[in-house]
């Protein structure tokens, strides 16, 4: 059924919403299980790329939806605002940091939230231009994918103000040397770019990912991003944290900068927000959400049912003390990967915070040479074997493990066991190559 069914998904849905790493399709989901509509059930690694924070059909959201939609369907909150917004933002306004005046601007996904840096950070500072990362994926709109250094936006010129600069990858380091990584970036940034095209007094904001997910689950040298706040401090620069996939207590912290102490000017959230329905947000210094009315506006946006879902889903973290889930599950799940590292030559480095886990895989661990097509292929078997799980970096070889929350000790030695499973297929050759590559994944 299920092969019929995605032959006809073929003849009508657009490829360009599309990238596939095998020809599932679903019927039903539930906590970290998703069934197909063959009927078989599959272990979640990639919770539809992040978005199933909570995990599955919560019951609580299920309620607050019905509720929530029987008492006011919609409004559209730009003419005429109701309650649940409100009481969102000053939820969120109280998870963030930062003592100084904030305000909330919501929309639908990460990249409209982009958007609205891209759009509201230059008018605010009254300067042209903005600086974000190689390899970063803030969206696919045309202000977020101007912000974005990743492959799949490369196809678009985008705007022309945003500088981009290497991020600081401890497995390849961008300027050849591991324990100069944070002064050479640091560096560049000052000394080249800020010297040569992008003049300091001229740049309203720097963009980034505390791990760059989609660039391949990155993890910075600690001292990297205190460092760049002292930056963007020392030129009146706003700082802007990309949190839409790491947020949210995926990291073991509400957000990734969490980690650090960091205080950003501006939090992009969105994905695992809305507790599966679409909603992103911005958390900001009130000056840089108000710098205009009516500039940055979508009629559904901040619509009740995803607000009423969205708050649920923040009480749910909370209550079911989730993000010491991914704190405690993370740790224990790198440190078994890591002694899969050990079996398997093709691991060459796990890395990751919380349950926000990459595994990149390489042909030979001294040149580092990226194993693309092996990396589609351990995806396929995992799907084989019963367990969903993509891959992501600007080489296509990084394994992204981003599953629920909620992923127990079981269900972790279950992807153990199947990860050791496909690595052992492969290297055995049992795994029907011909069939991964009818998937392009990306
Ligand atoms: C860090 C980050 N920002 C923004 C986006 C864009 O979000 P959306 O696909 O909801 O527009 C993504 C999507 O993968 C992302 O990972």
């Amino acid at each position: 059924m299920s092969y019929s069914f995605l032959d006809a998904e073929n003849q009508v849905i657009a490829n360009s919403l599309k990238i596939r790493f095998y020809p599932i399709s679903l019927k039903s989901a539930k906590g970290t299980r998703v069934t197909d509509q063959n009927g078989r059930n599959y272990l979640d690694l990639a919770a539809g790329w992040a978005v199933a924070g909570i995990g599955y059909g919560h019951q609580r959201i299920s309620n607050k939806l019905k509720e929530q939609y029987e008492a006011l369907s919609f409004t559209s909150q730009l003419s005429a605002p109701e309650p649940t917004m409100v009481s969102l933002a000053e939820k969120l306004i109280d998870i963030t940091p930062g003592d100084f005046p904030k305000k909330v601007w919501f929309g639908h996904s990460g990249s409209d939230a982009n958007d609205c840096i891209a759009k509201l950070v230059p008018l605010e500072k009254n300067r042209s231009r903005m600086i974000s990362f190689m390899g970063s994926y803030h969206g696919q709109t045309m202000g977020s994918l101007s912000l974005s250094g990743h492959p799949a936006q490369s196809r678009f010129i985008g705007s022309g103000n945003v500088v981009k600069i290497p991020y600081p990858n401890p497995y390849r380091p961008p300027f050849g040397e591991k324990n100069r990584l944070t002064d050479q970036v640091i560096q560049y940034l000052e000394q080249e770019v800020f010297k040569t095209i992008c003049p300091p007094d001229d740049t309203a904001g720097i963009i980034i990912e505390g791990i760059q997910s989609d660039g391949g689950l990155l993890v910075p040298p600690d001292d990297f991003l205190p460092r760049l706040q002292e930056v963007c401090q020392r030129y009146g620069i706003s700082l802007i944290f990309d949190e839409v996939k790491v947020g949210l207590g995926r990291t073991g912290k509400w957000f990734s900068f969490d980690h650090y102490g960091i205080v950003p000017d501006a939090i992009v959230l969105g994905k695992s927000l809305g507790g599966g329905l679409p909603m992103s947000s911005v958390v900001a210094r009130k000056e840089i959400l108000d710098v205009g009315t009516g500039i940055h506006m979508f009629t559904t946006s901040g619509n009740p049912v995803s607000s009423a879902a969205s708050l649920e889903t923040i009480n749910i973290i909370e209550d079911e003390s989730l993000i010491e889930n991914a704190r405690e599950n993370g740790e224990y799940f790198i440190t078994l990967l890591r002694g899969l590292q050990e079996k398997h030559e093709l691991i060459g480095d796990v890395r990751g915070k919380g349950l926000a886990i990459g595994v990149e895989l390489v042909e030979d661990r001294l040149l580092k040479t990226p194993a693309a097509e092996k990396t589609a292929a351990i995806c396929y078997r995992c799907y084989e074997l019963g367990m969903l799980v993509f891959y992501v970096g600007i080489h296509s070889n990084v394994i992204e493990i981003t599953p629920p929350l909620t992923i127990t000790k079981d269900d972790i030695d279950l992807a153990i066991s199947i990860l050791d499973q496909s690595f052992s297929d492969l290297e055995q050759k049992k795994i029907n190559m011909d069939l991964v590559k009818q998937y392009a994944g990306w």
